[in-house]
């Protein structure tokens, strides 16, 4: 599943040197399965890009002025609040903030903002550092912020365009569109003031400076989780082995068992959960080389067992964290993974069937089963690895009526 599937996004671009990146924006919206996007563009905007790229790049024509009706002749902002799921205004400039903080209706998209009453409306600030740290802006943000449907997807520092580095350049692509996603997300506050923290990807043991010893986990289903609690309003931290670009979350790389274990012990006190996805290496080289081992016709390896991180954590955890570990088993995948719940004391344990390879390992589909002492197992049928996680979030809040109806899906 994509993430935009079946929705309809109206971009709104304002003059900014940042205008430009609008394109890539629409681009990426279609690539993530958005139904239809349409774009609307300030007249200083047209100084930076024209109307024909977002034409071509929408499919549609561009909304320009709000003096034309729509074609079905409604007039043209409320023609976009009724077709349309989210205004996404990128970039917003600091005469778009103004204009809307203060409820102005003096350009389009000053009045299509105004008509999306208790619909997402997402603002992608850009503009020089001068600018966005002038109070004028900062009252003018905060004013924004406080409307339920607002949502800031902040800008970030960097060199600007004028050659000065600040604060104030546009959000990266990737912000935006999570920042969109949980805005129209349907549990977006369920797990609002909620700090989890979540393990992805296989761990790698060395065994000398160049060689590792790790298995097949592509870290998907911890990254889908720390994506989808963090949409669902969680505060996320993500320990990882795999690469990881463009969150808006804190994210640790490590890359060993004990370094996992010793990221996981540090974090956990700040936090009210542990998503243990990783698929921890259970064996280390017990004398791993600093040197590269040159080649020979035969090499014994002689491997330990790596610290048990949810074992370790089972003695230190606070009766209130919600401790969650992933059974990842190859036959009797119920009986191992009740066994599992019970010896690691877990509040939740997602299981599943690695042996087959249309879900698990490397795949953006899993089927599994949600176990949780003394309730009945909930199984969820192969579905994208985006939805597990939304049913693990959604039974971690406690709703399991809920993530029973996504066995429909
Ligand atoms: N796990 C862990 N520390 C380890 C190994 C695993 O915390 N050293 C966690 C995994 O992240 C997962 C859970 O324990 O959440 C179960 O992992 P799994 O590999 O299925 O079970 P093991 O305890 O390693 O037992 P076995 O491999 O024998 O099935």
């Amino acid at each position: 599943m994509k993430r935009f599937e079946h929705r309809r996004i109206c971009v709104a671009v304002s003059g900014g040197i940042a205008a430009y990146k609008a394109c890539d924006l629409i681009r990426e919206l279609y690539r993530q399965g958005a139904e239809q996007v349409v774009a609307l563009m300030t007249s200083s905007s047209e100084a930076f890009i024209t109307p024909l790229t977002l034409e071509t790049l929408t499919r549609h024509p561009v909304y320009r002025t709000a003096l034309e009706n729509a074609p079905d002749g409604t007039p043209t902002h409320i023609y976009l609040a009724q077709h349309m799921d989210a205004l996404v205004v990128a970039p917003a400039t600091a005469n778009v903030l103004a204009e809307l903080a203060h409820g102005l209706s003096g350009s389009l998209l000053a009045t299509t903002a105004l008509s999306f009453t208790g619909q997402p409306v997402l603002l992608a600030p850009a503009m020089n550092t001068r600018m966005w740290t002038n109070p004028l802006v900062t009252r003018n943000v905060a004013l924004l912020s406080e409307l339920s449907n607002i949502h800031i997807v902040p800008p970030v520092t960097g060199d600007m365009a004028c050659g000065e580095t600040g604060d104030g350049k546009l959000a990266p692509i990737e912000h935006i569109l999570d920042g969109l996603y949980q805005a129209l997300h349907p549990h977006r506050d369920l797990l609002r003031g909620k700090h989890y923290i979540v393990t992805a990807g296989g761990t790698a043991e060395p065994i000398d400076t160049v060689r590792v010893l790790t298995n097949r986990s592509s870290g998907k289903m911890g990254l889908a989780l720390a994506d989808e609690l963090s949409a669902m309003g969680a505060r996320v931290t993500l320990i990882h082995t795999m690469p990881v670009e463009n969150r808006t979350y804190p994210c640790i790389p490590v890359q060993t068992a004990r370094q996992m274990l010793e990221a996981v012990l540090e974090t956990l006190p700040h936090a009210d959960g542990l998503l243990m996805a990783a698929a921890v290496a259970d064996f280390e080289a017990d004398n791993a080389q600093d040197t590269k081992i040159k080649k020979q016709d035969s090499l014994k390896l002689s491997l330990q067992k790596t610290p048990d991180i949810l074992e370790a954590v089972r003695h230190i955890r606070r009766p209130d964290q919600q401790i969650v570990g992933f059974a990842a088993e190859t036959h009797n995948v119920l009986d191992y993974a009740q066994e599992k719940l019970i010896r690691k004391n877990l509040d939740l344990l997602v299981a599943n069937d690695v042996s087959r390879s249309d879900i698990g390992f490397n795949s953006d589909d899993n089927e599994v089963t949600l176990l949780q002492p003394n309730q009945a197992p909930i199984h969820i049928p192969k579905s994208p690895k985006s939805l597990i996680a939304r049913a693990i979030g959604l039974t971690l809040a406690s709703s399991a009526s809920v993530a029973s109806t996504l066995v429909s899906l």
